[in-house]
């Protein structure tokens, strides 16, 4: 009788400690921040809530419509405002944010980004691409389709975010190595997918000549590949563009696109979450032991062709994330 009963209360006592545990959990709240409407900002989202899922806690995911630093910066704020557990964000400008992320830093909420930096705001980690790197690659990508000569033109969603900026300087600088290449025009849309295209559209009338157009965001591939397409100078123009959303896919499968290089929204998404519910439940300091010094977790790169294009889709499915072309 006496151990019935003792197992029955250590029974109970089991189920407590795994109540309240979970009813705490339930209480951590993860804000992510994003930067546009699009595609890629879907998966970073997916990842969010796997993660979520996973760790069994609350997240909530924010992106403005097009590029918006005043509604990033009052999102921030709100965030701030409603006390969550930790917050990971992805700032169109990095200097517009140094003030709002010290103050949550100050009320000890966790603050990393993902997907574009801003180092001086003090986050914790940056986690995404490695964007100067990624950009050299775009570049080197781009000589090899032209020979090494030819005129190039640049389109990009932002001209304040650091993974914006990196990306092109990386680009320029494998250009450096190629004289024949000549860099003709940078033209921006603040991530409003009709500028971009027709962006795209004017810069293919004004340069009858173009050889190749390098697009920076996710939002500038499709816009450039339409517009190449629209013109008839499908694979006439090469275009070398970042990430693998369906409208990307298509194009490249058309050759109207012939390289993109696939960074890993789902896994910023994912890795961002797990990082800020460990600073939350273990503490600050014992989760930076566990990142690398330079406080960037970096999610990697693909360069995907045509040609690679199935090889890609089984990596992704091998990691168990969902594949959405
Ligand atoms: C960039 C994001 C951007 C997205 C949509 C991605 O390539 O990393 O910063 O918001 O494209 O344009």
């Amino acid at each position: 009788m006496r151990k019935v009963f003792m197992f029955v209360c250590a029974v109970i006592a089991v189920a407590c400690i795994f109540l309240a545990q979970s009813f705490s959990q339930q209480k951590i709240q993860i804000a992510v921040l994003g930067k546009v409407v699009h595609p890629y900002w879907t998966e970073v989202e997916a990842g969010v809530k796997a993660a979520g899922k996973k760790y069994n806690i609350k997240t909530t995911f924010f992106v403005p419509l097009k590029e918006d630093v005043n509604t990033q910066i009052s999102t921030l704020e709100g965030y701030i405002a409603k006390k969550v557990s930790g917050i990971a964000f992805a700032p169109s400008d990095p200097d517009a944010a140094v003030s709002v992320v010290k103050d949550a830093l100050r009320k000890k909420i966790p603050c990393v980004t993902l997907d574009s930096d801003a180092p001086k705001t003090g986050r914790y980690v940056f986690i995404g691409t490695n964007t100067v790197e990624s950009g050299k690659t775009a570049g080197e990508q781009m000589a090899k389709l032209l020979g090494g000569k030819g005129k190039v033109a640049i389109a990009t969603g932002s001209l304040t975010a650091r993974n914006s900026l990196e990306k092109i300087d990386g680009f320029k600088a494998a250009l450096k190595k190629y004289p024949g290449i000549k860099i003709v025009t940078t033209v921006v849309d603040g991530e409003d997918a009709a500028k971009a295209f027709s962006n795209a559209e004017q810069v293919l009338l004004k340069y009858k000549d173009l050889n190749g157009f390098f697009g920076v965001y996710g939002i500038n591939g499709p816009a450039i590949g339409l517009a190449v397409k629209r013109a008839k100078r499908s694979g006439k123009v090469k275009v070398v563009c970042f990430d693998t959303t369906p409208d990307i896919v298509k194009l490249l499968k058309e050759g109207a696109i012939q390289v993109t290089l696939a960074q890993s929204p789902y896994a910023m998404g994912y890795k961002s979450v797990e990082i800020l519910y460990q600073m939350i439940t273990q503490g600050v300091a014992k989760t930076l032991k566990s990142v690398p010094k330079n406080r960037f977790i970096d999610t990697g790169v693909d360069v995907v062709t045509k040609a690679n294009l199935e090889d890609y889709k089984k990596k992704l499915k091998k990691l168990g994330i969902p594949v959405k072309f």
